[in-house]
This record gives C-alpha cells, sequence and structure tokens, in this order.
C-alpha cells in the first residue's frame, strides 16, 4: 500500500490492508508490505488483522533518517526499506561537504558513499538512475567499508523534518485523477492535496 491517506476515505485504510491480507491468506500474494506508514499507522492495521506488514518502504537519507518510524517498523518486526536513499538525486545531499570529503578520502563518489552508509546501518535500498555508467556506480558499493567515525559523521548530517523531501504521511492525500491514471504515473508524487480532484 503506497500511502495511509489517512484523511481520505474517512480515515479507512484497514480495509485496504485486509484485502492484502486476503490475498495472501489465498495464495495470490507471497507477502505484502506497506508504504509511508507512520508508528499508529502500522498499529492500526496490524491490530485490525493480526498481519504484520513484511516492509514498510520510507524515505530514508542523510538528511532524513526518519528514527522514530524506522525503530517502530523493526521493533514490530517490520523490515525497512529507504525510499529516496540518495535524497531524490538533490544536489546538495550529493554535493554535502562532509560527504564530498569522505567520497574522495576513499576514491568513491558521493551516491557510493551514501549507499554504503545505508547499507552499513542494516537497510534495504533501492537507488533509482537511468544512466548505465550510475547503476554500476550504485552496485559497486560492497568493496569497502566506512569506519565507525564515517558513519557517525553521517549520522550527523540528519535534519530531522527539516529534511524530510516527501509528503508527510499524516496529510498527503493525492490519489492518481483520471488524466494522471491514463497519462503520466507518479505525477502526484511530492504534492500535497486535501482532497481528490476526483
Ligand atoms: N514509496 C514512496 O512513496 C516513494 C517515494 C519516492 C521514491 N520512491 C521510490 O524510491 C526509488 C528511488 O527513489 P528516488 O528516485 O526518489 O530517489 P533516489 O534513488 O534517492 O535518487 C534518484 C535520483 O538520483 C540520481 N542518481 C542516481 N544515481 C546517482 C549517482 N550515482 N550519482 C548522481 N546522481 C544519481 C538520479 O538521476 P539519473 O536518473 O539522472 O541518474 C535520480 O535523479 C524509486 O524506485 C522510487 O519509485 C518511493
Amino acid at each position: 500500500m503506497h500511502w495511509p491517506v489517512p484523511t481520505l476515505y474517512d480515515g479507512d485504510y484497514v480495509s485496504t490492508w485486509k484485502a492484502m491480507t486476503e490475498l495472501v491468506t489465498g495464495g495470490r500474494l507471497r507477502t505484502a508490505g506497506v508504504s509511508n506508514f507512520q508508528p499508529e499507522h502500522l498499529d492500526r492495521i496490524i491490530a485490525a488483522t493480526g498481519v504484520v506488514p513484511a516492509v514498510n518502504q520510507i524515505e530514508v537519507h542523510p538528511y532524513f533518517t526518519n528514527d522514530a518510524v524506522r525503530a517502530a517498523s523493526i521493533s514490530r518486526g517490520i523490515a525497512v526499506e529507504a525510499h529516496s536513499p540518495l535524497g531524490h538525486g538533490q544536489a546538495r545531499l550529493l554535493d554535502d561537504p562532509m560527504i564530498r570529503r569522505v567520497a574522495a578520502a576513499r576514491d568513491k563518489t558521493s551516491a557510493q558513499i551514501v549507499l554504503r552508509w545505508h547499507l552499513q546501518n542494516g537497510r534495504i535500498i533501492f537507488p533509482k538512475s537511468v544512466h548505465r555508467e550510475r547503476m554500476a556506480e550504485n552496485l559497486s558499493v560492497f568493496g569497502f567499508e566506512l569506519s565507525p567515525d564515517e558513519m557517525a559523521a553521517i549520522d550527523g548530517l540528519d535534519r530531522g523534518e527539516k529534511g524530510r523531501i516527501g509528503p508527510h504521511p499524516d496529510t498527503f492525500a493525492a490519489i492518481p485523477d483520471k488524466d494522471e491514471r491514463s497519462g503520466a504515473q507518479g505525477r502526484t508524487h511530492g504534492r500535497e492535496r486535501t482532497r481528490p480532484s476526483s
């Protein structure tokens, strides 16, 4: 489930989760997970169905470590998958002087340093690139290890809520409208609406 959209459908995201769990029980899905769920959203679907999502895909990168939601997911036995692991490719993160310093010292790119930081923190990551050479670069993060000091320095870049790039799950309320369904997918990303347009 991509977003809980708790301000829509009378706050009923539980029905969707129930339907998903029935697909698992019926053997049509192997497993089910959620995305952008806050701790209270997780508690509600688990209490209603007894089924714990396999994964919670949430925004995590050095400027927004999303600690509370990560800890809440892990403590409920839910794997954390970091979306926007490179900070959505925004230059301000990959050009961060500290990340650049670590990258230069290790003869790696900023992206490789950030991805390695995620991996050493035990996260599932799925960086996106349309460039073959960057895909290769992003896969080449297993032959080195960041030191505890380097890890701590990157942890220290967290800006809390100010570092969040995407919308907040408590208020995100966009659903694809007719045009978006027939046209470009994902155009609602990063936009917040309080009511659907259709
Ligand atoms: N569940 C959700 O609500 C949600 C929200 C956001 C994203 N996601 C998913 O998360 C995945 C990745 O997130 P994302 O695309 O937002 O952000 P991302 O992986 O953090 O960043 C992607 C951006 O970084 C650039 N990039 C990739 N590798 C690079 C490199 N080695 N050096 C410099 N720039 C690099 C890409 O540009 P080029 O393509 O030009 O290389 C692209 O602009 C996607 O599959 C997306 O669908 C999920």
